[in-house]
């Protein structure tokens, strides 16, 4: 559900993406439930690396990855909480007081935490239902932690622009308070025709995931866009060190948007055949580079795990006790 005032912050929000060149969307509105079991289904297409190698990752080193955590922290996770990475890292950290989880989307967090619940009975599982980009209350566990980890799978850091990236790091330093821990995974730059293949898979996932946000804005703010009008298209900038999610109109189009708001006029978005919206950065990082990030961010690499081929990074982070 969107309530009034946040359908106002939304629109806000993608019209003033709408009216920057070329036009961006933000990534965050891939998911809704039918985007989100699109993902899913990308997480275990033979292409996409990322989430298979992670996985991998943890599963080798979690025990080194909950010692460097140390006993009895206080777990905090951004996102409802991921599933088979959350449970790896919870069973394998000694003695953790409290889990987290803060996130947006209220139904998935509940369902989230109750299964936690369920496999970790003397664990305090309290989730926080907020943007997790703004600062957020840590609530206060009955059994006082030792410390806050926070755990940030995945490569989403990847979403954001470097400055982005960087005041967000700086943000879970804050949240994390003195003596903070950061489990951090991070995408590796790589041969280019892999990450293209990642994101242009032959099954044609990826480019449903990618129209789907089109049908997610019609539902939510009274868009008309025909999703079959745009060609899904996702090229590796060498430049810019990222993967960058495009949909591509066929043809010349106008987009009428009526997100139903008082005081607020239909929006017209024209679009020449050929132009493209950009849905989604995806930014690769080289051990060096987020080394760099991190640290002008406030953290100090304690650990870094990666596959044998290099492709993903999963690090543990200090910041100043
Ligand atoms: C969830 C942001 C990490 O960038 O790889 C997958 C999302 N987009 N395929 C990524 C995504 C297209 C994913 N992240």
């Amino acid at each position: 559900m969107v309530s009034g005032g946040e359908t106002e912050e939304l629109w806000k929000e993608v019209r003033q993406g709408l009216q920057r060149s070329p036009p961006t969307l933000p990534p965050k509105l891939f998911y809704d439930a039918r985007g989100a079991r699109l993902f899913e289904e990308i997480m275990r297409l033979e292409a996409y690396y990322p989430t298979r190698t992670e996985i991998e990752i943890l599963r080798q080193h979690v025990d080194q990855m909950a010692e460097r955590a140390g006993p009895d922290v206080l777990l905090l996770e951004p996102g409802s909480g991921s599933g088979e990475k959350t449970r790896l890292l919870l069973s394998a950290l000694e003695s953790p007081v409290a889990y987290v989880p803060v996130d947006v989307a209220s139904v998935q967090l509940a369902t989230f935490a109750q299964e936690v619940r369920r496999d970790h009975p003397s664990l305090e599982v309290l989730p926080v239902v907020a943007d997790y980009t703004r600062s957020f209350p840590v609530p206060r566990p009955r059994r006082e932690p030792r410390r806050s980890v926070a755990f940030f799978p995945g490569s989403t850091v990847g979403n954001l622009e470097p400055p982005a990236a960087r005041a967000f790091l700086a943000h879970l330093a804050e949240e994390t308070g003195p003596g903070g821990g950061l489990l951090i995974g991070v995408d590796l730059v790589k041969d280019p025709s892999m990450l293209e293949a990642a994101y242009n898979d032959p099954e044609g996932v990826t480019a449903e995931f990618n129209r789907n946000m089109l049908r997610h804005l019609n539902r939510i703010l009274g868009a008309d866009f025909d999703p079959a009008a745009f060609e899904h298209h996702a090229p590796w900038l060498e430049a810019e060190g990222r993967i960058e999610m495009r949909l591509v109109s066929r043809r010349d189009q106008r987009i009428t948007f009526r997100p139903g708001l008082e005081d607020e006029p239909p929006f017209h978005l024209d679009l020449p055949r050929g132009r493209f919206l950009v849905t989604e950065h995806s930014n690769k990082y080289t051990l060096q580079g987020f080394r760099r990030l991190t640290e002008a961010a406030g953290w100090r690499t304690v650990e870094t795990w990666t596959d044998p081929n290099e492709w993903f990074a999963v690090q543990f982070l200090e910041r100043d006790p």
